[in-house]
This record gives structure tokens, sequence and C-alpha cells, in this order.
């Protein structure tokens, strides 16, 4: 029953593997470290390779007597990705391509799958349904969402069975300060405003505010990533059970402005935030969030943790790490 998890040593992938083997399951992870830390492994089972080796997964696999996928592997900085689509399309697209031929190839047929809220792009309505409208306005979110279709297509033409977890913002640490996002390896807000607020950095930039929200400030639906961890392991049952494939939204359901962040981070760290207004940024959307409830009915899982835990733990983690 042993569950591949590829990028295991990233930021959502160790969480979930620490989460995984704390259930007692047996797990493996590929990774090639390219972007992924050793150190946030935490001894579980690694292989160091590329998901685009199908030969090297299917021998993974084979080996390890896997049943199921958990498929984290991908770039994800949007900029980047404006900048050097080919580097997306061939390391995220064509990679996840080879990572289902190695599946095949060792009789795997179950993968959950990494994806991300950016495939809505610009919302008409919120909360945000799964069956709102796929308009990702950007390189790497138009890689989630063809990912997606691929690994849709590989159910029709292949008979995998797949979940699809849409993540909202994904945010925090874990609680015992074990694990965390480094904030030289991130572009988004939380990291930011810790490096800030710990004076590794100069003031945090607020992306507009002038956006029509309450305060004027982006509002976002930030996910504790030990939350996101929990619900991969209910996907991994959902297909061990026979269940169909299906995309869901992994979110809370509530909004949260960039002010609100660092006025929570001002009571957690008891000092202010440096950070000044600047112009927004392009493409960003005024305000996402999600409607979860098909998460919470088909995995029967729910969030446990909102702001104030996802701040407490950043700030708990980059203090000690200092990363
Ligand atoms: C959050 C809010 C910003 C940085 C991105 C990707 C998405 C997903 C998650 C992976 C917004 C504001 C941010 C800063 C700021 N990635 N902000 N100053 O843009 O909602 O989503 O990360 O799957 O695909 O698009 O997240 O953390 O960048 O921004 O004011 O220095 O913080 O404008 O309102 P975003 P974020």
């Amino acid at each position: 029953m042993t569950i591949l998890v590829t990028g295991g040593a990233g930021y959502i992938g160790s969480h979930t593997v620490r989460q995984l083997r704390g259930e007692g399951r047996d797990v493996v992870v590929l990774d090639s470290l390219e972007r992924g830390n050793r150190d946030a492994l935490l001894g579980a089972p690694f292989v160091q390779g590329d998901i685009s080796d199908s030969a090297l997964v299917a021998d993974v696999c084979r080996q390890h007597g896997v049943e199921s996928v958990i498929h984290f592997a991908a770039y994800k900085s949007v900029g980047e990705s404006m900048v050097d689509p080919a580097k997306y399309w061939r390391n995220n697209v064509q990679g996840t391509v080879d990572l289902l031929e190695g599946m095949l190839a060792a009789d795997v047929r179950r993968i959950v799958f990494s994806s991300s809220a950016a495939v809505y792009g610009n919302p008409d309505s919120l909360p945000i349904r799964e069956d709102a409208p796929l308009r990702p306005e950007n390189v790497y979110a138009e890689t989630k969402a063809v990912m997606e279709r691929v690994i849709h297509w590989y159910g029709r033409t292949h008979g995998v069975r797949w979940v699809s977890l849409r993540y909202f913002n994904a945010a925090g640490a874990s609680s015992d300060g074990v694990l965390g996002e480094n904030w030289d390896m991130s572009t988004n807000l939380l990291p930011l405003v810790m490096k800030a607020a710990l004076g590794a950095s100069g003031p945090v930039k607020v992306f507009g505010n002038d956006y029509p929200t309450p305060d004027g400030t982006g509002v976002r639906d930030y996910i504790h990533v030990e939350d996101l961890a929990t619900a991969h392991s209910k996907a991994v049952d959902h297909l061990n059970a026979g269940r169909d494939s299906i995309a869901l939204n992994l979110g809370t359901g509530r909004g949260v402005s960039v002010m609100e962040i660092i006025r929570a981070t001002e009571t957690e760290h008891g000092r202010s935030v440096p950070h000044e207004f600047v112009d927004r940024r392009p493409g960003d959307p005024a305000t996402v969030y999600a409607d979860s409830r098909l998460a919470n009915q088909v995995l029967g899982w729910t969030t446990t943790k909102g702001i104030n835990e996802i701040v407490r733990d950043a700030h708990g983690w980059h203090r000690a790490a200092r990363v």
C-alpha cells in the first residue's frame, strides 16, 4: 500500500509526507532536489530523481509496492513561467505525462494531483465552486489546468483514477516548528511578511490599497499547510475505496486581506511590521475565496486552523529557522 510522493521534499510535499508517516502509512519520495530540501524529508524513504524518467518511476513503483501516487513535483513561480514558459511546459506538463507512463508501466492507476485555484483566474462570482470556468491567467496556472486535463484523459484512455486538489493560498508551517516555507524560495505573502517582521528584509510591499475590498488590500483564502496535508491523506483513501475521480477545492471559505495578515503578524510578533504601499501587481484579482463544501462532503475533510494559527506557526518557524 505504499504511496509514492513526487516532490515530497518541497513545502506542501514535506508536510504531507510527515502526515502520512504519522498515520503509519508507507511512503517513498521521488524528488530531484532541484528546488526541494533533503532535510525536510525527516528520514522518509527517498529516491533522488526526476518524474520525467519514466523507467525510474516504474522501478520505484515496483520495488516499493506502490499503489497510489501523490504528485507535487512541479515548478510554481508565476513570474518565472512568463519569462521561460518552455521550462514550465516541459517540467510540469511533459513531466506529468512521463510520470503517468511510468506509473502505467508498473500498473499503478491512482493519483492525487497538486492543483491550484490559479486555474480559475479572475473569478466571475464568489465563493469559487469547482464548476466555475477554468481561465488561467499565466503560464504556471495554465500548466496546472493542462496537467488536470492530461490526468483526466489518462482516466478515459487507461483507467487511471484521480483526485485533483485545487489549493487556495497554502501558508503556515508545522505547529511544532519542524517544517516551514523558506522565504528565499517564495514570492508569496506570508513568508515575505515574516521576513520583514524579523528584520531580514526591508519593508514588505503591499501590492495595491485601492481594491474594492473592506480595507483596499487584496483578499485571499489562506489555508494552513497541515490542513492541506490531511486532505491528501483522505484523497488517497477516497481512491483506495474505489470511488470516482473528482476535482476539489481546498480552502477555508473565508477571505483575509493583506492588511489583516500584517496586523495579525504584528499581534504575534509584538511589534509593528514594516510595510509600504506600492502599485497593484498586474493580473492580481481583488478577491478570491473558495467554496470548499464539496471537499467536505466527498472526503469528510474540514479545515481545523485559521489565520491566527497560520501566522503563529509561520512566525514561530521563521523566527527559529531564520530562512
Ligand atoms: C497573496 C496576496 C497579493 C506578495 C499565488 C499564485 C497562485 C498560488 C499561490 C501556487 C495578494 C499580496 C503578495 C507581496 C503583497 N501558487 N501580496 N505583497 O497571488 O494569491 O497566488 O500563490 O499554486 O498560483 O498566483 O498569492 O502570496 O503572491 O499573494 O501585497 O509581496 O498578497 O497582491 O493579494 P496569490 P501571493
